[in-house]
C-alpha cells in the first residue's frame, strides 16, 4: 500500500495538441461573447453610427461588433480572416478593384450573371481586359491565366452547375503572378475551403446559403493574406459598402445552422435528381454531386419550362436561392443570362421541407406537362439580371 506520509505524483501525461473543432462546432460557437458571468449567450444588435472618441472603432463605416462576429464565425469555417459587405455584389466590386489599369481577368463564362456584367462594365470602360472560359476545361484556362492580373472562379457555376478543378487553376493563376479569387457562394464552406487549397480570396454571396432564410441581402470575402485583408478593408471604408447591422445579425444567426441546413437540403436534392432523371418531361438533369441547387432542362422546351413554374404549389416561382424554402426559375428569363445556357433550363435551390412533399408538388406539375404541350407565352423579366 503507498504510504501516507510519502505521496508519489504520477507523471503528468503530456498535453495533446488540441484537436480542432469540427466545422458544425465551429458555426455554432465561433464568434460568441465570452462565457463571463451575465453575458448574452448572443451577440448584440449594437445599433451605432458613431461611438465615442478615443477608441478603436470611431464611426459606423470603420466597424461594428456585430459586423466582427459574423465575420469571427464565417472567417473561422473559411480558415481566413472575413471582412462583411452590403452585398455580394459588393464584394465582386471591390475585389476587382485589386486588378491594375488595363490588366486581364479570367473568369467563367457562366458565372453569375451579375459578375459577368460587372466584368463587362470595367472591360467596356477601358479598366480591365476580360477573357471568359468553360471552367471545366482545365488546360484552357491554365493557359488563359498566363498573363492574368486575376482568375476569378466560380464553382460550382450558376447556373450550370460547372464544376472547376480548383488547384492545378490556382497554382497556375500563382504563377502568372495573378490573385486567385474563388465565389464559394454555392458550396460553402462546408462543402469546399478554396483558402486551403491556396485560393487568396473567398468570396460569398451571404444572401444565398450563408444567411438562409431569403430575407437578408450581404456579401463577404475571406482571405489567409493579412495585407490583401488590410487592403480590401480600407477599400470598404472608402467605398461604404458596409454591411447593415442587422442584416449581419441576421445572417450570423442564420450561419448557426448552416450544416444543418445544408445536410437535409443536399439530401433532398440527391433524392429529386434521383426520380428526375427517370421523369419524361425532363431532358437533362445537372447536378455537381454536392450542394442544394440542381438545374434541369425541360425535354419540351422554353413553354414548358414557363408553365412548369407557374404549376406548383409548393415550389416558389422566384429568384435567388439557398433558403430554407424551395424555389425555381427558368434562368434565361433573365436578358443578361448568355444565350449558351439553355432555353428551357429551370435552376431549382432545394430547401428544407419533406422531400416526399417536394416530390410530389414537383412530378404533379412535370406530369401535367408531358399530358399537354404548351401554348403560353414565355416569361421575360423587366430587370436586367436575375440572381
Ligand atoms: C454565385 C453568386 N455570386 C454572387 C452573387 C451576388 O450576390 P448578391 O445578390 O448578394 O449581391 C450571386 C447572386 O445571385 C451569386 O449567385
Amino acid at each position: 500500500m503507498p504510504s501516507e506520509s510519502c505521496p508519489v505524483t504520477p507523471p503528468m501525461p503530456p498535453t495533446p495538441p488540441p484537436t480542432p473543432l469540427r466545422p458544425a462546432t465551429v458555426a455554432v460557437t465561433a464568434g460568441r461573447p465570452p462565457h463571463d458571468p451575465d453575458n448574452p449567450l448572443n451577440v448584440p444588435l449594437t445599433m451605432a453610427s458613431t461611438y465615442v472618441a478615443g477608441g478603436d472603432v470611431e464611426y459606423g463605416r470603420y466597424g461594428n461588433p456585430t459586423w466582427t462576429a459574423f465575420e469571427d464565425a464565417l472567417g473561422a469555417l473559411e480558415g481566413g480572416r472575413c471582412l462583411a459587405f452590403s452585398s455580394g455584389l459588393a464584394v465582386v466590386a471591390t475585389v476587382l478593384e485589386l486588378v491594375g489599369q488595363g490588366r486581364k481577368v479570367v473568369a467563367p463564362r457562366h458565372a453569375y450573371n451579375g459578375s459577368v456584367m460587372q466584368l463587362a462594365d470595367l472591360e467596356a470602360r477601358g479598366r480591365i481586359t476580360v477573357e471568359l472560359v468553360d471552367i471545366e476545361d482545365t488546360a484552357a484556362v491554365v493557359t488563359a491565366c498566363s498573363d492574368a492580373a486575376l482568375v476569378w472562379l466560380e464553382s460550382p457555376t450558376n447556373p450550370a452547375l460547372e464544376v472547376a478543378d480548383l488547384a492545378p487553376v490556382i497554382a497556375a493563376g500563382h504563377e502568372a503572378g495573378a490573385y486567385v479569387v474563388v465565389d464559394n457562394t454555392f458550396a460553402t464552406p462546408l462543402l469546399q475551403q478554396p483558402l486551403a487549397l491556396g485560393a487568396d480570396l473567398v468570396v460569398h454571396s451571404a444572401t444565398k446559403f450563408i444567411a438562409g432564410h431569403s430575407d437578408v441581402l450581404l456579401g463577404a470575402l475571406a482571405t489567409k493574406d493579412d495585407e490583401l485583408y488590410d487592403v480590401l478593408r480600407k477599400r470598404r471604408e472608402l467605398t461604404g459598402a458596409v454591411p447593415g447591422t442587422f442584416e449581419a445579425w441576421l445572417a450570423l444567426r442564420g450561419l448557426r445552422t448552416l450544416h444543418v441546413r445544408l445536410d437535409r437540403a443536399q439530401g433532398n436534392a440527391q433524392e429529386l435528381v434521383r426520380r428526375l432523371g427517370d421523369h419524361p418531361a425532363v431532358g437533362e438533369v445537372r447536378y455537381p454531386g454536392f450542394g442544394a441547387i440542381v438545374s434541369i432542362v425541360l425535354a419540351q422546351g422554353e413553354l414548358a419550362a414557363d408553365l412548369l413554374t407557374r404549376k406548383t404549389t409548393l415550389w416558389v416561382h422566384a429568384t435567388s436561392l439557398g433558403g430554407v424554402e424551395s424555389t425555381f426559375e427558368r434562368r434565361r428569363r433573365w436578358k443578361s443570362e448568355p444565350a449558351t445556357i439553355p432555353d428551357a433550363l429551370v435552376r431549382m435551390s432545394v430547401g428544407i421541407e419533406d422531400v416526399d412533399d417536394l416530390w410530389d408538388d414537383l412530378a404533379g406539375a412535370l406530369d401535367d406537362l408531358t399530358g399537354e404541350p404548351s401554348t403560353t407565352t414565355t416569361s421575360e423579366s423587366g430587370v436586367l439580371g436575375g440572381p
